[in-house]
């Protein structure tokens, strides 16, 4: 297919052209209610309409929409791909509520997002999960080892699926070729959540796509590392083991009924972007990395976290006895905004840049060394150890999840909660791993890993005031 079309621009700017009057949806009226205060988002929102005469409709695809979801089917060589307008949140609660079914056993890699957990209590499964290595680079833990799914396989054996997370939030892989036909042998089918590495599709240095590598689904928030905007995320069919009918049906009751046309607009021009980012553009994008990463070795006393196996697009900066929080407020001082930061470092994500394409990273390293200039802050000097009592081991829930929701819960001190059932979840976000999810047994780790959070001034999702209080939710 001529991947150089984009579509869904095409049918926007021939409908800008019939000079339209607005008597629909949405209220702006084609940016025409936005006054001088806000004048400059005008433009913008003349591209924000609805399911027009030769516009299409995202849940009844037949023109433009159709056609650019055909490229990117034909992109990323899948069975069937589609656009999602509400992120991979949706993609991973679709992904989960069309292949498992209430009471299936399905192995799941602990550190997964939050959305994958919530597509697993909606689904009424019995998750077994599986943690992960600790990355001794890192020090988070990373990918899972084959041998804990094999071992999981052996212990239980009416499983349904296998879900994954690859790469990790820092870009980190596993070998997910081995897990893939570790699964297949047994027919399990793999679902994985690629949110981070939609530009895998590249090819070297880039990580193998979880698409070729032959997932049998997988989802990829566009917006986190190709020009697409907020929730724009893509959903890959990439096997016959997955009905195509159940997968359309799940995205039609999860998703918004107006999908965003600014959002599709987007995702149609990402796979444009990617589709015809050349190997001078690749070879242009790692030269402006590396210059940049070399400039940053020369800032003492940082220091950089070399990325090995896995994306070339994140680097992980640290300073030895200052937490990632204290440098994140540093360098946000002097302008410089990092993706997120945890106990030992900040997270850097790169742009994929086509050749020529001026990035300000000269200006990036001349605030950083100004941030460097004026003595950072320097913490306790507390090292933090990462938990590996799990390491390797497979565990189901303390209580499925059809039982949490007749058992009564309490608020007790998280000083005095080992060894209770939590009943909620606690979200350091970003990464929006939770570090406990309800029906998970707290222990002792658990209860320093969040107390520690609270100290360093960690952001949580969901009940942070209530753990601020050092309280939290168990069952009784
Ligand atoms: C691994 C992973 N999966 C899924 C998501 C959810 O993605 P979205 O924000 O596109 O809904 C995130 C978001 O950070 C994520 O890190």
């Amino acid at each position: 297919m001529n991947q150089e079309i984009l579509p869904i621009y095409n049918a926007l700017n021939e409908f800008k052209q019939k000079d339209p009057i607005s008597f629909h949806v949405p209220g702006h009226k084609n940016g025409y209610l936005i006054g001088e205060r806000c004048k400059n988002i005008q433009q913008f929102l003349e591209k924000d309409v609805t399911e027009l005469t030769g516009l299409d409709d995202l849940h009844s695809p037949e023109g433009a929409i159709k056609e650019a979801m055909e490229l990117l089917t034909d992109y990323y060589g899948t069975v069937k791909s589609y656009f999602l307008v509400n992120g991979s949140t949706v993609g991973n609660l679709a992904m989960v509520l069309s292949v498992c079914n209430e009471g299936d056993y399905v192995a799941v890699q602990r550190n997964c997002h939050k959305s994958i957990l919530n597509a697993l209590k909606l689904a009424k499964v019995h998750p077994l999960f599986i943690y992960p290595e600790i990355d001794q680079e890192l020090g988070m833990p990373g990918g899972i080892e084959p041998g804990s799914l094999k071992n999981t396989f052996s212990k239980y054996k009416a499983i349904k699926a296998v879900i994954v997370t690859y790469p990790n939030y820092y870009g980190k892989t596993c070998d997910l070729k081995a897990i893939i036909e570790l699964a297949h042998s047994h027919d399990i089918p793999v679902l994985v959540d690629e949110a981070h590495g939609a530009h895998f599709r590249l090819g070297n240095p880039f990580p193998p796509s979880a698409v070729e590598l032959g997932a049998d689904m997988v989802v990829h928030s566009a917006h986190k590392t190709l020009p697409a905007m907020t929730m724009g995320s893509y959903l890959h069919i990439n096997s016959r083991r997955i009905s195509v009918s159940k997968v359309e049906e799940y995205l039609g009751i999860l998703q918004s009924s107006s999908p965003s046309y600014p959002i599709m607009l987007s995702l149609d021009f990402a796979r444009y972007f990617l589709a015809t980012f050349s190997r001078e553009d690749i070879e242009f994008t790692m030269q402006e990395i590396k210059g940049f990463v070399d400039g940053l070795k020369r800032v003492s006393p940082l220091k950089v976290k070399e990325q090995k196996n896995g994306d070339p697009l994140k680097v992980s900066i640290y300073v030895e006895g200052v937490s990632g929080f204290e440098l994140q407020k540093v360098l946000e001082e002097n302008g410089v905004y990092g993706e997120l930061a945890d106990s030992y470092q900040v997270l850097f994500i790169f742009p994929l840049l086509k050749r020529g394409t001026t990035y300000p990273y000269t200006e990036a390293l001349l605030r950083i060394q100004a941030a460097f200039e004026n003595n950072i802050p320097v913490s306790q000097g507390k090292t933090v150890e990462s938990d590996s009592s799990f390491i390797r081991s497979v565990r189901p829930l303390a209580i499925t999840y059809k039982e949490m929701e007749y058992t009564p819960k309490e608020t007790i001190q998280i000083s005095n909660s080992i060894n209770r059932i939590a009943a909620e979840m606690v979200i350091p976000y970003p990464p929006g791993i939770p570090l406990l999810m309800p029906g998970e047994e707290i222990t002792k780790k658990h209860m320093q890993a969040i107390s520690r959070l609270l100290e360093e001034n960690a952001n949580f999702q969901g009940n942070s005031q209530q753990l601020k209080k050092g309280v939290i939710r168990v069952f009784s």
